[in-house]
């Protein structure tokens, strides 16, 4: 993509109405809900990464600079979306048609549908048709203001189709201006033809030889597993995990989603960077995940989206723990793309303000993800990864929701996106 920034310039943002200065995650507590705000800011970027920022009557001079006009609007991190199930392939808007009327996820997934329905789609697609069913996603996703992206492995359910997979978002981290960040989840669902067979699956799937390729290869660094009833059970998650962490993959865990069944407290068991979904969480998760320090991934757009318990937010971020926020985005259960879409759900259902909202999508996010060393902050050093946005405070971007607001999205200190009427 084309940047007009000259070779060994810096980039200077001038203008900026207000400056959100996100500290470096994970945060918690008040400083979730208090992220502080420079009025009448500039930002210097160098060689890629924040080199100044501040009060715009104490900006260096730098004369080679070029110069972008934030316009008065703010400037935020690149939003961060630690849990998706790209790439996937196929529709299900049947299935969505037929919950409306009553069914229910498990019951579809139970009658062959749900996840096994769009396995059987990744594994007739082939990788070139993966690929470009896949980039259009991730270019909306840069329109909406998101710099970096998780992606899922688990429509493969047998090697060689997770490994397709895994591939395929190797591919679209290197076509689009994106960062993604690759996690395994063969242990995703059960598929058709090893019904009753779940150990036999675990042993093809869980097999040391695979997980030390994928992660001698590159080609994940996280591993998954969907811990929940009608999936998983807590031991056969332990079983994944402890070997994909002896592989070198850090564990993440789709937890406490449809039922309690124990999965939160694995996670700390596990060590795991973060435990995601969490409607059904309870006080000994609670403790578990704040005792190993990892971070609570909320999907507001999920519970949204299939019409179940919202996860109580709040009380996560009173119990302290560190709380991030993505979309799931995903052809059963959350088929929203837009970050900025579940950002308001979080406002509007989950009472997170809006300071909450974006430490959770970039500080935490980042922490989600252990990237949060050198992304998801406005911070010198850190990756210039920023979000231009056409609106003249932070409140007023929740509050007006569906409106495109992102006017550029920077990457690495190139402007990689620009929205048309903003073009020169
Ligand atoms: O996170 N819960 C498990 N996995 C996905 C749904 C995947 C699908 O239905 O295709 C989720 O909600
Ligand atoms: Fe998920």
């Amino acid at each position: 993509m084309a940047t007009e920034i000259p070779e060994g310039a810096s980039l200077l943002i001038e203008q900026i109405g207000t400056l959100a200065v996100v500290p470096p995650g994970p945060i918690v507590g008040a400083q979730m809900r208090t992220v502080p705000v420079i009025n009448d800011a500039s930002l210097l970027v160098r060689d890629g990464r924040i080199a100044w920022f501040g009060p715009t009557s104490d900006a260096p001079l730098d004369e080679g600079a070029y110069v972008l006009s934030a316009d008065g609007g703010c400037v935020i991190p690149g939003l961060i979306d630690p849990h998706t199930h790209i790439p996937f392939a196929g529709d299900r808007s049947g299935e969505f048609t037929r919950r409306l009327g009553g069914e229910t996820y498990l019951s579809i997934m139970e009658g062959g549908g749900g996840i096994n329905s769009t396995s059987r789609a990744v594994r007739s697609a082939s990788f070139d048709e993966l690929v470009s069913e896949n980039l259009p996603r991730l270019e909306r996703m840069l329109e909406n203001g998101v710099t970096r992206v998780e992606c899922k492995s688990g429509y493969g359910l047998r090697p060689e189709d997770e490994l397709k997979q895994l591939e395929v978002i190797r591919a679209l981290d290197q076509q689009q201006p994106i960062d993604l960040e690759a996690t395994y989840l063969g242990a995703h669902a059960i598929p058709g033809e090893f019904a009753d067979r779940v150990d036999d699956y675990l042993a093809e799937i869980a097999d040391p030889a695979l997980l030390t390729e994928i992660s001698g290869r590159g080609l994940a660094r996280f591993c998954d597993v969907f811990c929940d009833r009608g999936a998983f059970n807590v031991d056969q998650a332990r079983l994944v995990l402890t070997r994909a962490a002896e592989a070198g993959l850090r564990p993440k865990i789709h937890a406490d989603e449809l039922a309690q069944i124990g999965a939160t407290r694995l996670a700390g068991e596990v060590n795991a960077i973060s435990a995601d979904h969490l409607e059904q969480i309870d006080d000994g998760g609670i403790t578990a995940l704040r005792e190993a320090g990892t971070v609570a991934v909320v999907l507001p757009g999920t519970s949204f989206f299939l019409g179940i318990e919202h996860c109580n937010a709040r009380r996560l971020i009173e119990a302290d723990l560190p709380v991030a926020l993505a979309t799931d985005y995903n052809p059963g259960s959350c088929m929203i793309e837009s970050l900025p879409w579940i950002m308001n759900i979080a406002c509007c259902q989950l009472r997170m303000v809006p300071s909450e909202v974006l430490a959770a999508c970039t500080a935490n996010a980042a922490a989600a993800l252990d990237v949060h060393q050198r992304v998801g902050a406005i911070k010198v050093g850190f990756d210039a990864d920023l979000v231009l946005l056409d609106v003249p405070s932070l409140e007023s971007w929740f509050y007006t929701p569906g409106l495109p607001r992102v006017h550029a999205v920077i990457k690495s200190g190139q402007i990689v996106y620009r929205r048309p009427e903003h073009a020169r």
